[in-house]
């Protein structure tokens, strides 16, 4: 199967599990027997991410037996940069009874006196999802190699009404007014209702759940993967998840177990009574914002003390079947580290931008200044090798025809939709014959009242000749300010396309597997399908080194 190998994302963090046939490396060969106790990675759901003595420490879920999910245990890797990663061992197995089924998403919190506590949920010998304990068993070790489960575990257990079933992923604990801790986990009642529940602690062992609760939203199913921090209104800096007080707004995020989308929203957090109230009911948790638009999941945020900013990251799944994954011996990749601020232009939205890290990653670049994109047409950006791309994209518009009006519109038309207006854009991963193309574009849209919307997609119908593939279109509409130009940032990354438009106020993941447009056969384009506007197009994009993403040489192993 030709789609097996080049599938492989080189700047984004992911297992190797063939990482000897990797020619790139040159660590010691003392580091075999080591490394081949590596395993494959599945769902790759971020767990308590932490800054710890210089290290930023990933934990993720891991099957350590097989591509497809099942036995979760905790992967872990640290990075000094968010980018260049070295793998460690296993930091959680299941090997208990209150977690013998799996050792599931959790979070850490870092205490005043320096400690950690990682909140967890176990799933038991009877399939109960149980909250469990666990500390680094020396914190002085920069690598936070040793865990050690609390000997009382579970230190929580379903309430009365909550489905045994239903009630997982601890978040990172705040401190309320009163000085203690609170923390939220999503689960869902009466079917349809998803809620985050909200506990008080002391000492993370023992926990009273408050009446009421943090927030539920009917119709949204069960909350996978809450996440809940505050961001400041005016401000470029991120806040510790304990942060409040004025000029403060706190973001809820849900992940929908039901549709497999990660949703936010902007609200205010009464730290009294524990309550969190949407800025918009009509944009609420699950009904209003994604995260990304595109195949994004199970995000968490955490707090950057080192360089204060807050950091969100998701996994990405893969789009092609199980038998694919279990043939590549590996699934799933995981988003480039974005940091996390309130866009305080529209008021309206968080900003997501790619840590600052990725441009240590740059090396040439081009620019073009002004090219001009007549309707209907395409024009190659001639750049050399375009599978490692991070590229700005500004673009102008010159009205030729009157805009007709449009109502009801959204992404899902796909790039060969044409209008008046739109769209235009990029064709990334593109081959010189077209014959698999990934459009990232704008598509401006008018509508009866005279008002103007602008919508950013990604089309991937045409990505990949490979018929097994889950090829969509998505997108949403983007806040365009009055004095603004149209902006997209793209990052490419053999089979990943992660797209930020105006500045990441919308964000699109797309994982697209194309078989011609691969190596040196990948071009970039840009284009415009309006069939009314020209379009003026100035672009600045570098060419990416790939990023160092191996096993740590730890001492034991030599
Ligand atoms: C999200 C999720 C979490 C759970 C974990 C199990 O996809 O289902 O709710 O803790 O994955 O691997």
């Amino acid at each position: 199967n030709a789609m097996l190998s080049w599938q492989r994302t080189s700047y984004h963090f992911q297992p190797e599990k063939n990482w000897m046939n990797d020619k790139k490396t040159d660590l010691p060969s003392m580091l075999i027997g080591f490394l081949k106790l590596r395993q494959i990675l599945n769902a790759s759901i971020f767990t308590g991410p932490l800054f710890h003595m210089g290290w930023y420490h990933l934990f993720y879920q891991y099957n350590p037996d097989s591509a497809v999910w099942g036995n979760i245990t905790w992967g872990h890797a640290v990075s000094r940069d968010l980018i260049h990663w070295l793998y460690l061992p296993l930091a959680l197995v299941p090997d208990h009874w209150y977690d013998i089924n799996g050792v599931w998403t959790g979070s850490a919190t870092r205490l005043p006196d320096g400690q950690i506590v990682m909140l967890y949920t176990g799933d038991t010998d009877e399939s109960v999802q149980v909250q469990n304990l666990a500390y680094p068993a020396n914190l002085s070790d920069p690598l936070l190699l040793d865990w050690v489960k609390y000997e009382n575990n579970p230190v929580l257990v379903p309430p009365p009404g909550i489905e045994t079933s239903e009630y997982r992923d601890p978040t990172t604990a705040w401190t309320g007014p009163d000085g203690t801790w609170r923390l939220t986990i999503g689960s869902r009642v009466n079917t349809t209702i998803g809620i985050a529940l909200v506990y008080q602690t002391t000492n993370f062992t023992t926990y009273e759940l408050l009446d009421g609760l943090l927030h539920a939203v009917p119709g949204t199913g069960m909350w996978e993967c809450v996440d809940f921090y505050p961001v400041a209104i005016n401000g470029s800096i991120g806040l510790d998840t304990s942060a409040g007080g004025p000029g403060i707004k706190h973001v809820l995020k849900a992940s929908l177990d039901d549709t497999k989308l990660d949703h936010y929203a902007i609200g205010t957090y009464d730290p009294v009574k524990d309550k969190w109230t949407p800025d918009n009911p009509e944009e609420d948790v699950g009904i209003g914002l994604r995260v990304d638009y595109g195949r994004y999941y199970a995000s968490k945020s955490f707090f950057d003390q080192y360089k204060k900013r807050r950091i969100l990251w998701g996994w990405i799944n893969e789009t092609d079947t199980e038998i694919d994954n279990l043939s590549k011996g590996w699934a799933s990749v995981q988003s480039i580290p974005r940091t996390v601020l309130f866009d305080n232009k529209t008021g309206t939205n968080i900003l997501q931008w790619p840590v600052e890290e990725i441009e240590s990653l740059r090396y040439n670049s081009a620019e073009f200044e002004k090219i001009v994109i007549e309707p209907g047409s395409i024009v190659p950006l001639d750049i050399g090798t375009a599978t490692q791309l991070d590229i700005f994209a500004e673009f102008e518009t010159e009205l030729l025809a009157s805009a007709t009006e449009e109502e009801g519109y959204n992404c899902s038309v796909g790039a060969v939709d044409r209008s008046t207006l739109g769209p235009f854009g990029l064709l990334v991963l593109a081959d010189d014959s077209l014959s698999e193309l990934t459009p990232i574009f704008f598509r401006p849209t008018n509508t009866t009242n005279g008002t103007l919307t602008t919508y950013f997609c990604a089309d991937e119908t045409r990505s990949s000749l490979a018929p097994e593939v889950l090829k969509l279109v998505y997108g949403s509409s983007v806040p365009v300010l009055e004095d603004e130009k149209l902006s997209m940032r793209v990052l490419v990354d053999h089979s990943i396309v992660e797209s930020f438009g105006q500045g990441g106020r919308r964000v699109i993941t797309s994982r697209i597997y194309p078989t011609e447009a691969i190596y040196g056969a990948a071009r970039l384009y840009l284009f415009n399908n309006a069939t009314g506007v020209n379009v003026t197009a100035t672009l600045k994009i570098w060419q990416l080194n790939s990023a160092f993403i191996h096993p740590f040489p730890l001492v034991d192993d030599i």
